[in-house]
């Protein structure tokens, strides 16, 4: 069995590990990556992120170019949805993505060990691909390992008529009858793209609203967007059976607090209620590394584990399962192994639901700050009062931000809107500089644009919005 040494061994090559990876090379270390997956990029690049924003962006585009395109005097004729057409795009998406981190990779002379990576010592991994490769790590071992899907019981993924996300993304077809458990980001998001291309999409969430973790005005306004855009919501009910039949699936479902069962019928079901970390076949038991009661890897301040040297960060360990989270804790534990001072602000971590209007979040919610008993003010103004979103058609949303009452500070900023997945950026960068409302309000934005919206909220914080 072939051994090399190294100062990083990286398990993992998702935007949690290949981004520690490149900044612990930058950082003049000399690193391996252990990656399973034919292809670098994680969950995110090849079965996350980007082909789904891919297959979003496609089937907006569609739904334009069928109902849009006409209200600003533009007519097409005969539109027609070409899936492989779209199914393409999404491929070559992801393609180029994860070939630049693999380009990315060479040129900070990292080596990516294709196999799956097994920690056999505290300060060794053993790599089953290629007649197998022993690491030795002198300086950590980093586990990036992320999650998976969290399967329902009872219910069977065989990601062709029961699909998890990574079906829901290949799927031949367009379902008639499409029913999503779960009414979570990816239950919306992949709901929106199959009701866009003609699926009548349900969606069986088990909580009494959708987007749960997020502020309630906006779970409520975005409830009733989507089901103006044809999606129908069963709330407050759960799914206890699958039967596969000839033509699809039939659901038993049930109101979560009990009662009488119904079917539902569909051609395609999306079990979407949420992922696991992914821990299996880790050896983690080897070496004694603790986990905490969700199956998470646990870790301190400076993402290490119980056992020293060996590290943590991403969907494995506890935190929000996002792509930029997963990439600011690997920048700070390289950081943090090169000597300096690598930090993640946890409190000001931005969540985007990439649906038609967006839903951007960053910081606390009304219902998070009622139960802290923090006083604070609130300031917002709507999409339909901006010259821009009336120019492009999209005045559905609005911003708003929460300002601590007595110093102004704001803690936090909801938007449901065209285009708020950038927008959010502004208020995340304000809130990490410690910015007021009055901050915000007071500093120039370009007109005509959205971001307006944004300078108004805060306005109205100061109950002066001026445009309203
Ligand atoms: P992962 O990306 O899961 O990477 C872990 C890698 O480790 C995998 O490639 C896996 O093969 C590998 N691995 C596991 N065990 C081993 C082993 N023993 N040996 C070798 N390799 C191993 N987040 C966002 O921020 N924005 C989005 O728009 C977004 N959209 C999403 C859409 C979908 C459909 C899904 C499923 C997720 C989405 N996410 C999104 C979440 C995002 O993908 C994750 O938060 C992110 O990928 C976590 O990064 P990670 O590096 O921790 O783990
Ligand atoms: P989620 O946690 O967002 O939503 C799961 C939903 O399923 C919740 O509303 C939950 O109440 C519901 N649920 C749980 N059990 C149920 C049951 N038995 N029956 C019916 N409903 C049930 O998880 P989701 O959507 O699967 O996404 C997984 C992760 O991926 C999320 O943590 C998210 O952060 C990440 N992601 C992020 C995206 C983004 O940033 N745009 C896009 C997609 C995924």
């Amino acid at each position: 069995m072939a051994e090399s040494t190294y100062d990083v061994v990286v398990i993992g090559g998702g935007p949690g590990g290949y981004v520690c990876a490149i900044r612990a090379a930058q950082l003049g270390f000399k690193v391996a990556c252990v990656e399973k997956r034919p292809a670098l990029g994680g969950t995110c690049l090849n079965v996350g992120c980007i082909p789904s924003k891919a297959l979003l962006t496609a089937s907006e585009k569609f739904e334009e170019a069928k109902h849009g395109l006409a209200k600003f005097g533009v007519k097409v004729g005969g539109v027609e949805l070409d899936l492989p057409g779209m199914m393409k795009h999404k491929d070559e998406v992801v393609k180029s993505n994860t070939g630049g981190v693999e380009f990315l990779f060479k040129k900070n002379k990292i080596d990516w060990i294709k196999g799956a990576g097994t920690i056999v010592a505290k300060d060794t991994v053993s790599v089953d691909a290629n007649g197998g490769t022993t690491l030795k790590a002198t300086k950590a071992i980093i586990i990036a390992t992320g999650s998976e899907v969290t399967p329902l019981p009872g219910i069977e993924i065989d990601e062709e008529k029961i699909v998890s996300s990574t079906g829901a993304l290949t799927l031949a077809e367009v379902p008639k009858r499409l029913v999503v458990i779960g009414g979570g980001v990816i239950g919306l998001e992949l709901g929106s793209v199959w009701g866009r291309l003609g699926a009548q999409v349900t969606v069986v969430e088990f909580l009494d609203r959708i987007l749960p973790g997020m502020d309630g005005e906006v779970s409520k306004q975005m409830q009733r967007i989507l089901a103006k855009q044809g999606m129908t919501f069963k709330l407050g009910a759960k799914v206890t059976g699958a039967k596969t039949t000839n033509t699809g699936v039939a659901l038993t479902v049930e109101p979560a607090k009990g009662g009488d069962a119904e079917t539902l019928e569909a051609d395609a079901v999306l079990v979407a209620i949420g992922r696991r970390p992914h821990t299996q076949g880790l050896g983690l038991e080897n070496v004694g590394v603790a986990m905490d009661d969700r199956g998470r890897v646990r870790i301190d301040h400076h993402f290490q584990t119980n056992v020293p040297g060996i590290y943590a960060i991403g969907d494995v360990v506890e935190g929000p399962m996002l792509a930029h989270k997963a990439e600011d804790e690997g920048v700070a534990l390289a950081e943090i192994l090169a000597g300096q001072a690598g930090h993640v602000n946890y409190d000001v971590i931005p969540g985007v639901v990439y649906t038609w209007p967006e839903v951007a979040s960053v910081g606390k919610g009304e219902e998070d700050l009622k139960a802290a008993g923090v006083a604070y003010k609130a300031g917002k103004f709507p999409f339909t009062a901006n010259g821009r979103a009336r120019a492009i058609n999209a005045t559905e949303g609005f911003v708003k931000i929460l300002a601590d009452a007595r110093t102004d500070k704001v803690l936090g900023v909801h938007m449901i809107g065209p285009n708020v997945s950038e927008m959010v950026a502004e208020v995340t960068l304000a809130m990490e500089f410690g910015a007021s409302a009055e901050d915000i309000a007071r500093t120039c934005h370009s007109h005509p644009t959205l971001s307006e919206v944004t300078k108004e909220a805060a306005l109205a914080v100061d109950g002066r919005p001026l445009h309203m």
